[in-house]
């Protein structure tokens, strides 16, 4: 099959050489010039693992391609994908359409042949009509199915997540959609992937529906980690206690910061608003927004009760870890966006260190920016890991003690023992449990 996508940002990139690898011809299209030709000359604009080599395979195989122009690969494509921002509109949380619409117009004017309208992007419910109606005034006579088809990958493990899907999810009314997706997903087909054909806009709500329960999930298990903290109990057994009940399930019960990243709260806050604009208020996700962005302020309070003060004056708080999650260079809505800077406004000293959160230099001002976790260790007054990133799990603690000014370490992420570092004799604060 032929593909174009449009979008060369995280999801359609990694769509995009995931479908070439899959045997197709896929043309990955985007107007930003530098970003293709640096793609062309096999540079990856963002942080995947993995992802480079792929591009790379699949290039020098002849099956996947870079241009500015989507005229060529549009006109050839059997599916066409739209997989270009849609970020929160400022001010009422809506998702702004602008660039989806953009891509639909720009699609339909150079059509050639039956061709099948993705949307990979998370869109509100009724996107999918707007685009067709789109379609149609621009192009009445092109034969074109729009097809809802969200993605479900996790930044850091995309292409796994596409590869080996739970599931994939195709809204669509017209046969001969669904026979030319049920061709692209063919080699998860014979890996027996269930894939769950729904009406569009079923499919487009399910996106929403899955990542506000993760998040609700996630905000769930932070506020029982509060509450394991008044009452003595330990939030990661109480976790594991509770998601060996497969009605439950154990993924997303780790207690922490807070969410963060390009999804989870772009997509709350976007359901919120579908939700009240259809007169369907979702109360439970509208609280999950609220107590979240509660947390991930509170967590500085955390770090200025363990070093025993009311305010950090004079103390140098060091921080291992400001992207949103490891693995990814990505910095929207990361927790350390909200706690570094509380933590400069409670009169602390920052220095920090992350391996790929290069971002961060433009994005939280006055920090002394460090090379290694032992830079950060050194003169501290507390260490507060936001990021748990695997190379924090493998500290030289011994030397962290000695380089620090007092051995004082708050884990956000829960990624060491208590017991353990109170016998290495670190004063340790962590997320939810006793110690
Ligand atoms: C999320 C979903 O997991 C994907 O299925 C979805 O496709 C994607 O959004 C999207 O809509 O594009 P992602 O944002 O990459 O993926 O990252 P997650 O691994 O889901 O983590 C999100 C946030 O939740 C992070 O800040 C992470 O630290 C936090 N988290 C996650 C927890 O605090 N506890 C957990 O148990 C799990």
């Amino acid at each position: 099959m032929h593909v174009a996508m449009i979008g060369t940002g995280y999801v359609g990139l990694v769509s995009g050489a995931c479908f070439a690898d899959f045997g197709h011809i896929v043309t990955c299209i985007d107007k930003d010039a530098g970003k293709i030709e640096r793609l062309k000359s096999g540079g990856i604009p963002i942080y995947e693992p993995g992802l480079d080599k792929l591009v790379a395979q699949n290039v020098q195989a002849g099956r996947l391609f870079f241009d500015t122009d989507a005229a060529e690969a549009v006109k050839k494509a059997d599916a066409v994908f739209i997989a270009v921002g849609t970020p929160s509109r400022r001010g009422d949380g809506h998702a702004d359409l602008s660039y989806v619409h953009a891509a639909a117009e720009e699609v339909a004017k150079l059509v050639d042949g039956f061709t099948v309208l993705v949307t990979k992007s998370t869109v509100p419910v009724g996107t999918g009509d707007e685009i067709e109606a789109i379609v149609k005034r621009v192009r009445p006579e092109a034969d074109v199915a729009v097809v809802s088809n969200p993605e479900f990958l996790r930044e850091g493990a995309a292409i796994e997540d596409f590869k080996r899907p739970d599931r994939v999810v195709v809204g669509t009314d017209d046969d001969r959609a669904r026979e030319v997706m049920r061709e692209l997903y063919r080699p998860l087909y014979l890996n027996e992937t269930p894939i769950l054909f729904t009406g569009r806009r079923t499919s487009e709500l399910i996106k929403y529906a899955a990542n506000a329960f993760l998040a609700m999930k996630i905000t769930f298990i932070n506020e029982v980690a509060d509450l394991c903290e008044a009452v003595g109990a330990d939030v990661q057994q109480v976790a594991r206690g509770i998601g060996l009940d497969n009605r439950i399930g154990g993924k997303f019960l780790h207690a922490g910061p807070g969410y963060g990243g390009s999804c989870f709260p772009k997509d709350t806050l976007a359901l919120v608003q579908t939700a009240r604009q259809y007169g369907a208020p979702i109360d439970l996700v509208e609280t999950t927004v609220k107590v979240n962005d509660e947390r991930k302020k509170a967590m500085a309070q955390k770090v200025i009760r363990a070093v025993d003060g009311q305010d950090l004056s004079g103390r140098t708080i060091g921080v291992l870890g400001l992207t949103f999650k490891p693995n990814t260079d990505d910095m929207r809505d990361a927790p350390s966006l909200d706690i570094v800077p509380a933590l400069q406004a409670a009169g602390a000293k920052v220095q920090a260190f992350d391996p790929e959160g290069h971002e961060a230099r433009q994005m939280l001002a006055d920090v002394d920016f460090k090379d290694s976790p032992y830079d950060v260790a050194e003169g501290a007054d507390a260490l507060v890991i936001i990021t748990e990133w695997d190379q924090f799990r493998a500290l030289d603690l011994d030397r962290i003690k000695l380089l620090m000014k007092r051995p004082v370490m708050v884990d956000l992420r829960n990624i060491y023992k208590p017991d353990d570092m109170k016998a290495r004799g670190f004063a340790y604060t962590s997320v939810g449990r006793p110690g």
